[in-house]
């Protein structure tokens, strides 16, 4: 199959079906060499990053779109005008092998048709990036309802830069298992394995290695045996930020896949239990895999967060970890789709199912314990104007500060993408009164 062909069926299945990448993605991979894998994620990121842009040049040059049976044919074009762009492919073969991907979608009666467009598309190219560069949808690439959020919440600059970092391609980040090595010691294994990496900034996240380029975690020394997992920097400051005691009795309420279970875990293995559970039975087999891979254990159970009574054992938990369902607007740069998935009307359901949920958890707090909100959104909404309103109704429930290092919060911790390489993450740290 060629790899054109199945980046536009993944693409159609995206944008026209609804389905996420990591639905659709990797099956189209799965009897793929490396080389292939690696080509088909990057057409469909590097599509999925410039949609409008790329349907633009399309709209412009054809008279009638592609539609019905014939739609997945617009995104082989797309597929075509990314090489074009946006990769060092010679155009000759960027154009030679697309329009080969109409022989394997079975359209060979289109394969003119296609190489028409991609022909006309280098003669024109320069007046359509012109026209392109003038309209701001098509250089930001975001759906004008987050464009607005955006621009309301952090002004028309900081809006415009994060979005460019959202299209930006994400660092891979290590979480080094401190039950095996310090960081500086499996940074030592790296060098050794000429992978070069950096520490990340902030002192409290003393897990965290980001690699100058990615690799295949197979590469990395001892992945197998759990010394190290991936997981991203903002990530990993949940851990720390809960910063869990011997024999206390834990709470990960929305715990799939599993990463900040397990990280809780190695940070602090003496505590009485774990408890994660998730309403998605199929993402918790993920975390029992990662379990599993670094030899931890939890209690693993399915449920919803928002209605605890249906599995909670009685016993009020020391600490809860509530890394809520979320718009997940901060990690865009690792999710192209996300943008175009998302509503504007998902936000405010999506913000009642949050509220519900710390609610319903918080009874579940003993007195003088801790919940840490953590959403991976950039929408205020979700993140301190939920926490703002969590407070005043709450009287027993108070801020307190994420760490000696980041004291000085107004309502939690807003990262913003790339902040020291990191995705867009939310961090608050709430009290129950004794
Ligand atoms: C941001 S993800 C959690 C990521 C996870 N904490 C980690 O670090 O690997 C949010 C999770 O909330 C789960 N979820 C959504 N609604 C829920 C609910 N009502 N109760 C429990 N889990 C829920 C989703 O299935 C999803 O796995």
């Amino acid at each position: 199959m060629s790899v054109r062909a199945l980046a536009a069926k993944v693409l159609n299945q995206v944008v026209e079906q609804g389905q996420s990448l990591s639905q659709a993605l990797p099956p189209a991979q799965q009897d793929l060499s490396p080389k292939d894998k690696a080509l088909l994620q990057l057409f469909c990121y590097g599509v999925l990053r410039t949609l409008p842009r790329l349907d633009f040049f399309c709209r412009s040059l054809m008279k009638k779109p592609l539609t019905g049976k014939q739609r997945v044919m617009h995104f082989l074009i797309l597929v075509g005008f990314y090489q074009l762009l946006y990769t060092r492919i010679p155009s000759h073969a960027a154009v030679g092998e697309t329009v080969n991907g109409t022989k394997a979608l079975k359209k060979p009666a289109l394969k003119g048709m296609v190489n028409g467009v991609l022909r006309s598309f280098l003669r024109e190219q320069e007046s359509l990036i012109a026209q392109a560069d003038k309209q701001d949808a098509l250089v930001y690439c975001h759906p004008s309802w987050l464009v607005k959020r955006l621009q309301a919440a952090y002004g028309t600059d900081l809006a415009a830069q994060i979005m460019n970092e959202n299209n930006q391609q994400a660092p891979m980040w290590l979480r080094v298992n401190a039950l095996h090595h310090n960081r500086d010691q499996y940074q030592a294994l790296l060098s050794a394995t000429e992978l070069p990496s950096f520490v990340a900034q902030d002192a409290e996240n003393s897990n965290a290695l980001r690699l100058e380029k990615a690799t295949d975690v197979y590469k990395l020394p001892g992945f197998e045996q759990g010394w190290v997992s991936v997981q991203d920097g903002a990530a990993q400051l949940a851990a720390h930020y809960l910063d869990t005691q011997a024999g206390e009795l834990i709470l990960d309420a929305c715990a799939a896949p599993g990463g900040k279970t397990v990280h809780a875990l190695e940070l602090q293995p003496a505590i009485k239990e774990m408890v994660a559970v998730d309403a998605d039975q199929k993402r918790l087999v993920r975390v029992q895999e990662n379990l599993n891979r670094l030899q931890l254990s939890a209690t693993v159970i399915h449920g919803d967060a928002s209605q605890p009574d249906s599995w909670w054992s009685g016993e009020l938990f020391d600490r809860i970890l509530c890394d809520a369902p979320c718009s997940a607007t901060g990690v865009i740069r690792r999710h192209p789709d996300i943008r175009w998935l998302r509503r504007d009307s998902d936000i405010a359901e999506l913000v009642a199912l949050q509220k519900r949920i710390l609610n319903a958890l918080w009874d579940k707090l003993k007195p003088g314990g801790i919940l840490l909100y953590a959403t991976c959104s950039v929408l205020p909404d979700e993140n301190e104007l939920q926490i703002k309103s969590f407070l005043q109704n709450r009287s027993d429930a108070s801020l307190i500060a994420l760490s000696s290092q980041y004291n000085s919060q107004a309502h939690g911790r807003q990262l913003l993408p790339n902040e020291d390489g990191m995705d867009g993450f939310y961090y608050a740290k709430l009290q129950k009164a004794l």
